[in-house]
């Protein structure tokens, strides 16, 4: 059987939002949550390469091809969608695996619906909550969103997400990753960075993660959450794995995904079963 057969799509209605979540594989179930803005195929090499796990990617609510209210958004709530996601798949336990925003959305996840978590991959994202300067300058991407729309932010976004030789050479990942960009709804886009710039700071929760078998994952030349970030999230958790992954900026999963598959297939056969009951 070919990996797309495999594909499977449904469309969950959650809190009155029709959320898009592609299923991969059979196995442990794993969550994959994407960035901003982003959609579930930032996974595809994974979800298509991980046939021992049951694969669960939703597109998040305002993104990729799930239902864009003009309200509703912040962390909390994407989070509750999820858990309502893997209630309807009839999922209790699953492993997380979130790249930035979907590691902010992963990190809530863990703090509101711990019993539900198996283990935990945190990709290309932090714990610290937006400074006041990251705060205003998401007020400033929104303004310039709604005035000039997300062509021309996704422009000024491009060269922040990938590592100069992805840029450069990758034409394919950069055409993906605008087109993903470019067809977000304003509603969501605009959303989510309201509900970025309002999260809460999640280092004070790190250290009560230790039970759950944790890696973070990040792209040595990531320029928005760099590894020095990612080497004290590493450290706060205890037991937690790091990896710095070569060759990649913020989008491991797109720029490296042979890498990012077999790191993932590695950290998840290391988990005992106990852990996925
Ligand atoms: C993302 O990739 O999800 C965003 O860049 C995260 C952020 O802007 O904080």
């Amino acid at each position: 059987m070919t990996a797309h057969s495999q594909r499977r799509v449904h469309r969950l209605v959650v809190d009155g939002v029709d959320l898009a979540v592609e299923e991969t594989g059979r196995g442990p179930p794993v969550l994959f949550i994407h960035g901003f803005p982003l959609d579930r195929t930032i996974w595809r090499h994974q979800l298509d390469h991980l046939g021992a796990y049951r694969c669960i990617a939703p597109d998040l609510r305002g993104m990729g091809a799930s239902g864009s209210p003009e309200e509703g958004y912040a962390i909390a709530q994407y989070a509750t969608d999820l858990v309502r996601v893997l209630d309807q798949l009839g999922v209790s336990r699953a492993g997380v695996c979130g790249l930035s925003m979907g590691g902010y959305i992963a990190l809530e996840f863990a703090s509101r619906f711990r019993d539900r978590v198996a283990s935990m991959v945190l990709m290309d994202t932090r714990a610290e909550a937006d400074s006041p300067a990251a705060a205003e300058a998401r007020i400033a991407m929104a303004q310039r969103a709604r005035n000039e729309g997300l062509a021309a932010v996704t422009e000024e976004m491009l060269p922040k997400l990938l590592a100069p030789e992805s840029l450069a050479r990758n034409d394919l990942v950069v055409a993906s990753v605008r087109q993903m960009m470019r067809a977000t709804p304003l509603a969501g886009f605009l959303g989510a960075l309201q509900a970025m710039r309002s999260r809460v700071d999640y280092r004070g929760s790190l250290a009560a993660l230790g039970p759950t078998p944790t890696m973070v994952v990040v792209g040595a030349q990531d320029a928005i959450t760099p590894p020095a970030l990612a080497r004290t999230l590493a450290a706060a958790i205890p037991g937690a794995k790091l990896v710095e992954v070569p060759g990649a900026g913020h989008l491991v999963p797109m720029e490296q995904p042979e890498t990012t598959t077999q790191l993932l297939r590695e950290f998840w056969r290391s988990v005992k079963p106990s852990e996925w009951e």
